[in-house]
């Protein structure tokens, strides 16, 4: 008798203590390697379906073993990430690695993607930034402190604008710029307050704070171009518009009240 039947009827004596599964599930009846090609036996069906690079790995990278019987005690192989793979944010970022990190690989190509999932999605000049410029050097500042707030980190940058020029003490900057560059500023989002990039208001005004803003650091305190400021609001002609109309008054705050939408009759 060869050696090799005698391990296998060995083998086959053993069967119950291998595996459940019948050996043609995974072997052919030539040879035990390689396994079957393509594998009757479906790993999707185990608690650790194989996604990623895991398609990848040689069964015996996961379940390993020094005899034939440790290599077919499947159900021994860990189901957690850092069971197999080590931590190396030691634990900083909890076990949960998959919030993070998928079975592609560690080091994420698709972290604009995922950032976008975030808080704070990357865009405009933050989208070519390094990681670290926000994160701190080996990502020490990822969660819990770290801001969303425009001026928690650019606290500098209003500083100086505001010592060289007459820049606004307003810290609230995304309702004035964008994140592509600080200048030229964005107002897109005006006319939801009051149309002036549509409407009867469009072009009609050169600067925010000459004909509508008084004052720069209160941008709720505007005038609607009264007293002469602008030409057509002026209070002769205004007053003789609203001949027919109760509860007028000369005031921007009551004609803001009555066209809100920068319209003749709202
Ligand atoms: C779920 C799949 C699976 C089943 C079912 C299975 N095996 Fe295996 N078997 C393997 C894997 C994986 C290896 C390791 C392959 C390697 O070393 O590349 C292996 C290796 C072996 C080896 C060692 C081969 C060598 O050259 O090192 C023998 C012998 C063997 N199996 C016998 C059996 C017998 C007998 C049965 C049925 C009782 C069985 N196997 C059932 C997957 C399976
Ligand atoms: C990346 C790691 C990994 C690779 C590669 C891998 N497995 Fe698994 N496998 C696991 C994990 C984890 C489990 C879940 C163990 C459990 O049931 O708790 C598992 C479960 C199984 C089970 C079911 C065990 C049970 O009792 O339910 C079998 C059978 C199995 N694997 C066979 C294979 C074979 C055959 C291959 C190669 C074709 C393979 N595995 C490749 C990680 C892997
Ligand atoms: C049972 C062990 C085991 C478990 C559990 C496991 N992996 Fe793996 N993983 C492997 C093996 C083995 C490889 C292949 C290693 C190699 O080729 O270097 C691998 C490869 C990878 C790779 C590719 C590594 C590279 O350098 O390209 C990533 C990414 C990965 N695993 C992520 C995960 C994540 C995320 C989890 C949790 C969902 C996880 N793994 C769970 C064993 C495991
Ligand atoms: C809060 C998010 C987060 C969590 C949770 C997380 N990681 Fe990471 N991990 C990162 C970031 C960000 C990087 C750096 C990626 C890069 O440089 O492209 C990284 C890198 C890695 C790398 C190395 C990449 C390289 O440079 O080779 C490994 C390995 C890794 N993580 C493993 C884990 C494991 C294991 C877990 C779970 C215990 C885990 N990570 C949890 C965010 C996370
Ligand atoms: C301009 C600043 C900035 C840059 C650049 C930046 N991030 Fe972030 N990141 C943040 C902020 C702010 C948060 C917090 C968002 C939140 O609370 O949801 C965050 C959150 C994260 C988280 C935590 C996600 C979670 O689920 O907890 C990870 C991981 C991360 N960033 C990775 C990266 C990686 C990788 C890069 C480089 C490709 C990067 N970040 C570049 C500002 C930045
Ligand atoms: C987590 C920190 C962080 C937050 C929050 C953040 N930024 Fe930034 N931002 C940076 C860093 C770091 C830079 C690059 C260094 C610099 O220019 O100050 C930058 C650069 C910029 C630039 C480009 C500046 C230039 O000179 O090209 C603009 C514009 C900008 N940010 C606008 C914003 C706006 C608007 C917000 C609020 C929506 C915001 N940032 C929130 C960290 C942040
Ligand atoms: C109420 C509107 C408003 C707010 C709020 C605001 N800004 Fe500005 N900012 C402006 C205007 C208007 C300019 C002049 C734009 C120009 O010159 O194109 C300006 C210019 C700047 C400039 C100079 C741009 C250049 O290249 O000359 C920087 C830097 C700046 N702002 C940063 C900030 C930061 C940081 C914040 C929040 C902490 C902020 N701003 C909040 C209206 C605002
Ligand atoms: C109490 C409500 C009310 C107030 C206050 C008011 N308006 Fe009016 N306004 C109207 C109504 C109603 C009309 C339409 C009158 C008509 O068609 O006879 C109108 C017409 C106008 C028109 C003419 C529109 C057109 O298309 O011909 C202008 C310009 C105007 N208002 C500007 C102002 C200004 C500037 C103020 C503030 C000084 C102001 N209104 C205050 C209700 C008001």
């Amino acid at each position: 008798m060869s050696y090799t039947a005698i391990i296998l009827m060995f083998l086959l004596a053993q069967q119950s203590q291998l595996t459940d599964l019948p050996c043609s599930s995974c072997h052919t009846s030539d040879n035990w390697t390689p396994l079957a090609s393509p594998l009757p036996f479906n790993h999707d069906q185990t608690l650790f379906p194989l996604r990623g690079r895991h398609t990848k790995a040689a069964c015996i990278q996961c379940h390993g073993g020094t005899t034939v019987t440790e290599r077919h005690r499947f159900s021994a192989a860990e189901t957690e990430c850092n069971s197999c793979h080590m931590d190396i944010h030691y634990s900083d970022f909890g076990e949960d690695c998959q919030r993070c990190h998928d079975t592609e690989s560690w080091v994420m190509d698709n972290w604009w993607r995922k950032h976008d999932l975030t808080l704070f999605p990357l865009t405009g000049a933050h989208r070519l930034l390094p990681c670290g410029d926000c994160h701190g050097a080996q990502f020490s500042r990822i969660t819990g402190n770290l801001t969303t707030d425009c001026y928690d980190c650019h606290t500098q940058t209003l500083a100086e604008v505001i010592s060289t020029g007459d820049h606004t003490e307003n810290t609230d900057c995304i309702f004035c710029h964008n994140t592509r560059a600080w200048s030229p500023v964005d107002m897109s989002h005006h006319d939801y307050l009051f149309p002036i990039y549509s409407g009867n208001h469009k072009g009609t005004w050169t600067s925010c704070e000459a004909e509508c803003h008084i004052d720069p650091n209160d941008y709720s305190n505007f005038s609607c171009g009264l007293n002469g400021v602008c030409h057509e609001h002026n209070e002769s002609q205004t007053n003789s518009e609203h001949d027919d109309v109760g509860n007028y008054v000369y005031e921007s705050q009551a004609c803001f009240n009555c066209h809100s939408s920068g319209g003749g009759g709202d």
